[in-house]
Protein backbone atom coordinates (compact mmCIF):
# COMPACT_ATOMS: atom_id res chain seq x y z
CA UNK A 1 0.00 0.00 0.00
CA UNK A 2 1.72 3.27 -1.13
CA UNK A 3 -0.81 5.95 0.44
CA UNK A 4 -0.96 9.79 1.44
CA UNK A 5 -3.80 10.98 3.70
CA UNK A 6 -4.48 14.70 3.47
CA UNK A 7 -7.12 17.16 5.23
CA UNK A 8 -7.06 20.51 6.67
CA UNK A 9 -4.84 21.02 9.71
CA UNK A 10 -7.38 19.32 13.23
CA UNK A 11 -8.82 16.66 10.31
CA UNK A 12 -7.72 13.85 12.15
CA UNK A 13 -5.00 13.00 9.70
CA UNK A 14 -2.36 11.75 12.39
CA UNK A 15 -4.71 9.86 14.32
CA UNK A 16 -6.14 8.02 11.48
CA UNK A 17 -2.32 7.28 10.59
CA UNK A 18 -1.49 5.62 13.46
CA UNK A 19 -4.57 3.29 13.28
CA UNK A 20 -3.66 3.01 9.56
CA UNK A 21 -0.05 1.83 9.82
CA UNK A 22 -0.96 -0.57 11.97
CA UNK A 23 -3.64 -2.45 10.20
CA UNK A 24 -1.59 -2.24 6.85
CA UNK A 25 1.74 -2.34 8.51
CA UNK A 26 3.48 0.30 6.92
CA UNK A 27 5.24 3.09 8.21
CA UNK A 28 3.76 6.03 8.75
CA UNK A 29 5.71 9.32 7.49
CA UNK A 30 4.69 12.82 9.27
CA UNK A 31 6.73 15.63 8.16
CA UNK A 32 5.03 17.59 10.94
CA UNK A 33 6.48 14.56 13.35
CA UNK A 34 9.77 14.80 11.32
CA UNK A 35 9.83 18.86 11.48
CA UNK A 36 8.99 18.93 15.26
CA UNK A 37 11.51 15.96 16.17
CA UNK A 38 14.07 18.17 14.81
CA UNK A 39 12.50 21.31 16.82
CA UNK A 40 12.90 19.41 19.85
CA UNK A 41 16.20 18.74 19.00
CA UNK A 42 17.22 22.14 18.35
CA UNK A 43 19.15 21.37 15.14
CA UNK A 44 19.56 23.85 12.72
CA UNK A 45 17.25 22.27 10.59
CA UNK A 46 14.44 22.30 13.23
CA UNK A 47 14.95 26.02 14.21
CA UNK A 48 14.30 26.87 10.37
CA UNK A 49 11.45 25.07 10.32
CA UNK A 50 10.00 26.48 13.91
CA UNK A 51 10.32 29.98 12.36
CA UNK A 52 7.71 28.86 9.64
CA UNK A 53 5.86 26.51 11.55
CA UNK A 54 4.80 28.73 14.97
CA UNK A 55 3.48 31.28 12.48
CA UNK A 56 1.29 28.90 11.07
CA UNK A 57 3.31 28.83 7.59
CA UNK A 58 4.47 26.18 5.23
CA UNK A 59 7.73 25.22 5.29
CA UNK A 60 10.19 26.02 1.76
CA UNK A 61 9.15 23.00 -0.71
CA UNK A 62 12.89 22.83 -1.32
CA UNK A 63 13.71 21.54 2.64
CA UNK A 64 10.38 19.09 2.70
CA UNK A 65 10.81 17.73 -0.29
CA UNK A 66 14.79 16.50 0.50
CA UNK A 67 13.77 15.27 3.50
CA UNK A 68 10.69 13.23 1.96
CA UNK A 69 13.00 12.21 -0.80
CA UNK A 70 15.47 10.66 1.74
CA UNK A 71 12.80 8.99 4.06
CA UNK A 72 11.12 7.23 0.94
CA UNK A 73 14.08 5.72 -0.14
CA UNK A 74 14.87 3.81 3.28
CA UNK A 75 13.96 -0.01 3.00
CA UNK A 76 11.18 0.22 5.47
CA UNK A 77 9.62 2.28 2.46
CA UNK A 78 9.71 -1.05 0.43
CA UNK A 79 6.91 -2.76 1.67
CA UNK A 80 4.77 0.66 1.39
CA UNK A 81 4.02 3.95 3.28
CA UNK A 82 1.83 6.23 4.27
CA UNK A 83 2.84 9.78 3.90
CA UNK A 84 1.00 12.18 6.03
CA UNK A 85 1.23 16.24 5.54
CA UNK A 86 2.52 15.85 1.81
CA UNK A 87 2.74 17.03 -0.54
CA UNK A 88 0.91 20.37 0.87
CA UNK A 89 1.91 22.03 -2.44
CA UNK A 90 1.23 21.42 -6.19
CA UNK A 91 5.26 21.61 -6.48
CA UNK A 92 5.75 19.34 -3.65
CA UNK A 93 3.11 16.82 -5.80
CA UNK A 94 5.02 17.76 -8.96
CA UNK A 95 7.82 16.59 -6.73
CA UNK A 96 6.82 13.55 -5.38
CA UNK A 97 5.40 12.51 -8.85
CA UNK A 98 9.46 12.42 -9.70
CA UNK A 99 10.46 10.51 -6.61
CA UNK A 100 8.00 7.73 -7.00
CA UNK A 101 9.08 7.45 -10.63
CA UNK A 102 12.75 7.05 -9.42
CA UNK A 103 11.69 4.45 -6.97
CA UNK A 104 9.45 2.81 -10.30
CA UNK A 105 6.87 2.50 -7.94
CA UNK A 106 3.34 4.41 -8.09
CA UNK A 107 0.54 5.82 -5.35
CA UNK A 108 -2.32 3.62 -4.77
CA UNK A 109 -5.00 5.95 -2.99
CA UNK A 110 -5.00 9.16 -1.72
CA UNK A 111 -7.37 9.77 1.51
CA UNK A 112 -9.27 12.59 1.89
CA UNK A 113 -10.62 13.59 5.21
CA UNK A 114 -13.30 16.00 4.76
CA UNK A 115 -14.21 18.07 7.86
CA UNK A 116 -15.72 21.26 8.27
CA UNK A 117 -13.73 24.51 10.11
CA UNK A 118 -15.59 24.37 13.18
CA UNK A 119 -15.12 21.54 13.94
CA UNK A 120 -11.73 21.50 13.32
CA UNK A 121 -11.12 24.68 15.95
CA UNK A 122 -12.58 22.40 18.51
CA UNK A 123 -10.16 19.75 17.99
CA UNK A 124 -7.43 21.70 17.63
CA UNK A 125 -7.29 23.55 20.99
CA UNK A 126 -8.59 20.33 22.50
CA UNK A 127 -5.49 18.92 21.46
CA UNK A 128 -2.22 17.81 23.69
CA UNK A 129 0.66 15.97 22.86
CA UNK A 130 3.23 14.36 24.42
CA UNK A 131 6.52 16.13 23.86
CA UNK A 132 8.80 13.31 24.59
CA UNK A 133 7.21 10.44 22.39
CA UNK A 134 4.87 12.41 20.33
CA UNK A 135 1.39 10.70 21.02
CA UNK A 136 -1.51 12.80 20.67
CA UNK A 137 -4.68 13.29 22.87
CA UNK A 138 -7.88 15.42 22.96
CA UNK A 139 -9.15 16.82 26.40
CA UNK A 140 -12.60 15.57 25.36
CA UNK A 141 -12.54 12.76 22.07
CA UNK A 142 -9.18 10.73 23.23
CA UNK A 143 -8.43 11.52 26.79
CA UNK A 144 -5.52 10.42 28.61
CA UNK A 145 -6.04 7.68 31.73
CA UNK A 146 -4.40 10.30 33.43
CA UNK A 147 -5.37 13.89 33.16
CA UNK A 148 -2.19 15.74 31.94
CA UNK A 149 0.21 12.77 31.44
CA UNK A 150 1.14 10.41 28.34
CA UNK A 151 -0.08 6.92 28.22
CA UNK A 152 2.75 6.12 26.84
CA UNK A 153 5.85 7.48 28.51
CA UNK A 154 3.89 9.26 31.37
CA UNK A 155 5.48 12.85 30.24
CA UNK A 156 3.47 15.65 31.23
CA UNK A 157 1.29 16.68 27.79
CA UNK A 158 1.65 19.82 26.24
CA UNK A 159 -0.28 22.69 23.74
CA UNK A 160 1.39 22.51 20.49
CA UNK A 161 2.62 26.05 20.05
CA UNK A 162 0.97 26.22 16.37
CA UNK A 163 -2.15 25.22 18.29
CA UNK A 164 -3.20 28.48 19.11
CA UNK A 165 -6.96 29.95 17.23
CA UNK A 166 -4.88 32.92 15.86
CA UNK A 167 -2.02 30.50 14.26
CA UNK A 168 -4.76 28.07 13.39
CA UNK A 169 -6.58 30.98 11.15
CA UNK A 170 -3.09 31.19 9.18
CA UNK A 171 -2.82 27.40 9.21
CA UNK A 172 -6.22 27.50 7.58
CA UNK A 173 -5.68 30.04 5.15
CA UNK A 174 -2.53 27.96 3.50
CA UNK A 175 -4.42 24.99 3.53
CA UNK A 176 -7.47 26.50 1.14
CA UNK A 177 -5.10 28.28 -1.22
CA UNK A 178 -1.87 26.06 -1.42
CA UNK A 179 -3.29 22.56 0.04
CA UNK A 180 -6.30 22.32 -1.72
CA UNK A 181 -5.57 22.44 -5.09
CA UNK A 182 -3.32 19.70 -4.61
CA UNK A 183 -6.55 17.21 -3.89
CA UNK A 184 -7.77 18.54 -7.74
CA UNK A 185 -4.55 17.57 -8.66
CA UNK A 186 -4.55 13.92 -7.63
CA UNK A 187 -8.89 13.72 -8.35
CA UNK A 188 -7.85 14.22 -12.39
CA UNK A 189 -5.43 11.14 -11.68
CA UNK A 190 -8.60 9.08 -9.99
CA UNK A 191 -6.94 8.74 -6.63
CA UNK A 192 -8.88 10.31 -3.89
CA UNK A 193 -10.78 8.65 -1.64
CA UNK A 194 -12.80 11.19 0.50
CA UNK A 195 -14.33 10.07 3.90
CA UNK A 196 -16.35 12.12 6.17
CA UNK A 197 -14.25 13.19 9.17
CA UNK A 198 -16.66 13.53 11.37
CA UNK A 199 -18.21 10.54 13.96
CA UNK A 200 -16.27 8.75 16.29
CA UNK A 201 -12.08 8.04 15.20
CA UNK A 202 -13.53 4.27 15.00
CA UNK A 203 -16.27 5.33 12.97
CA UNK A 204 -13.78 6.99 10.84
CA UNK A 205 -11.49 4.33 11.00
CA UNK A 206 -14.07 2.00 9.63
CA UNK A 207 -14.67 4.40 6.67
CA UNK A 208 -11.52 4.72 5.70
CA UNK A 209 -10.45 0.80 5.58
CA UNK A 210 -13.95 0.67 3.90
CA UNK A 211 -12.49 2.99 0.77
CA UNK A 212 -9.29 0.95 0.96
CA UNK A 213 -11.05 -2.22 0.33
CA UNK A 214 -9.63 -3.82 3.21
CA UNK A 215 -6.45 -4.55 0.31
CA UNK A 216 -3.31 -5.41 2.44
P1 LIG B 1 1.20 18.88 10.66
O1 LIG B 1 1.66 18.29 11.91
O2 LIG B 1 1.07 18.03 9.45
O3 LIG B 1 -0.13 19.68 11.00
P2 LIG B 1 -1.53 19.79 10.29
O4 LIG B 1 -1.67 19.34 8.88
O5 LIG B 1 -1.94 21.19 10.55
O6 LIG B 1 -2.32 18.72 10.97
P3 LIG B 1 -2.48 18.51 12.49
O7 LIG B 1 -1.34 17.72 13.02
O8 LIG B 1 -2.77 19.82 13.15
O9 LIG B 1 -3.83 17.72 12.54
P4 LIG B 1 -4.25 16.27 12.10
O10 LIG B 1 -5.11 16.35 10.87
O11 LIG B 1 -3.11 15.31 12.07
O12 LIG B 1 -5.22 15.96 13.31
P5 LIG B 1 -5.04 15.00 14.59
O13 LIG B 1 -5.20 13.58 14.19
O14 LIG B 1 -3.86 15.39 15.39
O15 LIG B 1 2.15 20.11 10.26
C1 LIG B 1 2.48 21.12 11.18
C2 LIG B 1 3.21 22.23 10.45
O16 LIG B 1 4.44 21.71 9.87
C3 LIG B 1 2.46 22.85 9.27
O17 LIG B 1 1.59 23.87 9.68
C4 LIG B 1 3.63 23.39 8.43
O18 LIG B 1 4.11 24.60 8.96
C5 LIG B 1 4.71 22.32 8.63
N1 LIG B 1 4.64 21.31 7.57
C6 LIG B 1 4.26 20.00 7.71
N2 LIG B 1 4.29 19.38 6.50
C7 LIG B 1 4.67 20.31 5.60
C8 LIG B 1 4.83 20.29 4.18
N3 LIG B 1 4.58 19.18 3.45
N4 LIG B 1 5.22 21.43 3.57
C9 LIG B 1 5.47 22.55 4.27
N5 LIG B 1 5.31 22.65 5.61
C10 LIG B 1 4.91 21.54 6.26
O19 LIG B 1 -6.38 15.42 15.39
C11 LIG B 1 -6.53 16.70 15.96
C12 LIG B 1 -7.18 16.55 17.34
O20 LIG B 1 -8.51 16.06 17.17
C13 LIG B 1 -6.47 15.55 18.26
O21 LIG B 1 -6.50 16.04 19.57
C14 LIG B 1 -7.31 14.27 18.15
O22 LIG B 1 -7.29 13.50 19.32
C15 LIG B 1 -8.71 14.84 17.88
N6 LIG B 1 -9.50 13.98 17.00
C16 LIG B 1 -9.08 13.27 15.92
N7 LIG B 1 -10.08 12.61 15.35
C17 LIG B 1 -11.20 12.90 16.09
C18 LIG B 1 -12.56 12.51 16.01
N8 LIG B 1 -13.00 11.69 15.07
N9 LIG B 1 -13.41 13.03 16.93
C19 LIG B 1 -12.98 13.86 17.91
N10 LIG B 1 -11.70 14.26 18.04
C20 LIG B 1 -10.82 13.78 17.15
Amino acid sequence: MRLLIMGAPGAGKGTQATLIKDRYNIPHISTGDMFRQEMASGSELGQLAKSFIDKGNLVPDEVTINIVRNRLANDDCKKGFLLDGFPRTIDQAIALDKILKDLKVKLDAVINIDIEDSLLIKRITGRRVCPKCGASFHVEASKPKVDGVCDYCGSALIQRDDDKEETLKTRLENYYKKTEPVLSYYEKQNLVKNVCGKGSIEDIFNNVTSVLGERK
